[in-house]
């Protein structure tokens, strides 16, 4: 392992994005991950405080971070985001972002935008309302749509709209979507069913492939792949419609699996960082944190994280096992 320098894994990935898990909480309980009754949140004092976190960023900043990417739980349910927000964008990243299911965001929008947010991507999965409420169990479409236009209103944009796409569920809107996608100018991006799923329920049934979603698109709108702008890595592969009227993105994490380019690392509420989604094999900043630790101690342990790296994460392999902590508490 290196001890300087950029954090680079063992297979050479270099990792320039950070997502930060605020909170494991989530007022919603959407059947693609969480139990209809609910997960046990963490215990309080396990949870790091806006100081703890600002200075995990801030270290990662001076390992050659850019991009942050606030997540939950549902990160609004994190009372002051807007606080940490501001101590986080103060440390000068290029790109400061957030993952939202849209209930909450209306009364902050303007104030996250003040504190630095530059953009969000809200959750959606359904233009039904009916449809809607069954895959969140609770909360109504209209607020998540006037999330959308609050989150214009204040400058966060582009808006990017985020559809886990479920066989037999809301297959049957991908058009609308699109339509919806070109009337809006929002930027709506197709995400394979993952196996994050808090129940363990999931199976390969139940995704649609990226191959199929974008014949069955294309099929009404002709599409043409978009370059990655400075070809940095980005999980959604970019399409946009020949006609010219906007684009859509398409994460193909199940049948198009884009570790090769992957540079990220994720923070866990609890102060755990991993190095995928997929992975068991966690190393813990709040321990450094909390024990005393210098800014070096933390770089130490934050390039360990990103070091032990796997090539892959092994879906689609015969001993493919999930991993322990779902969705909600990695945070997307
Ligand atoms: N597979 C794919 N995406 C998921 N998300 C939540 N659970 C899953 C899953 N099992 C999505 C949410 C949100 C983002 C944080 O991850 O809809 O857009
Ligand atoms: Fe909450 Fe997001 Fe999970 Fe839905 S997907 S229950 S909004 S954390």
């Amino acid at each position: 392992m290196p001890a300087e320098g950029a954090l680079v894994d063992r297979h050479g990935r270099v990792h320039t994005d950070l997502r930060i898990s605020v909170t494991d909480r989530c007022n919603l309980r959407c059947v693609y991950c969480m139990p209809e009754e609910g997960l046990a949140f963490l215990p309080r004092s396990e949870i790091l405080s806006f100081g703890e976190i600002a200075r995990v960023a801030r270290v990662a900043r001076t390992l050659g971070v850019r991009s942050i990417r606030f997540t939950g739980g549902e990160p609004l349910m994190r009372r002051g985001l807007v606080e940490l927000v501001g101590m986080v964008a103060g440390e000068g990243f290029d790109d400061v972002a957030l993952t939202t299911n849209g209930t909450l965001l209306v009364p902050h929008a303007r104030a996250l935008a003040a504190a630095g947010l530059h953009r969000v991507n809200i959750s959606c999965d359904s233009l039904q309302p009916l449809r809607f409420s069954e895959i969140r169990r609770r909360g109504d479409l209209g607020t998540v749509l006037g999330s959308m236009d609050a989150a214009e209103a204040a400058g966060l944009s582009p808006v990017k709209v985020n559809v886990v796409v479920v066989a037999g569920v809301n297959d049957d809107e991908i058009l609308d979507f699109c339509a919806f996608g070109r009337d809006t100018g929002r930027l709506v991006r197709f995400i394979e069913y993952m196996p994050l799923d808090a129940e363990g329920s999931w199976c390969r049934d139940q995704v649609v492939p990226s191959e199929e979603l974008l014949a069955r698109i294309g099929a009404q709108w002709p599409l043409a792949p978009v370059a990655a702008a400075g070809g940095e890595p980005a999980p959604a592969e970019r399409f946009r419609f020949v006609d010219g009227r906007g684009e859509i993105g398409v994460v193909g994490s199940v049948t198009r699996p884009f570790c090769g380019t992957c540079n990220r690392l994720r923070l866990t509420a609890d102060g755990a960082v991993r190095n995928c989604l997929f992975t068991d094999d966690e190393v813990s900043v709040r321990a450094v944190l909390r024990n005393g630790g210098s800014d070096d101690d933390l770089a130490v342990a934050v390039r360990k994280a990103v070091w032990g790296k796997l090539p892959g994460h092994g879906i689609n392999d015969p001993g493919f096992l999930r991993p322990v902590r779902s969705m909600s508490m990695i945070g997307g």
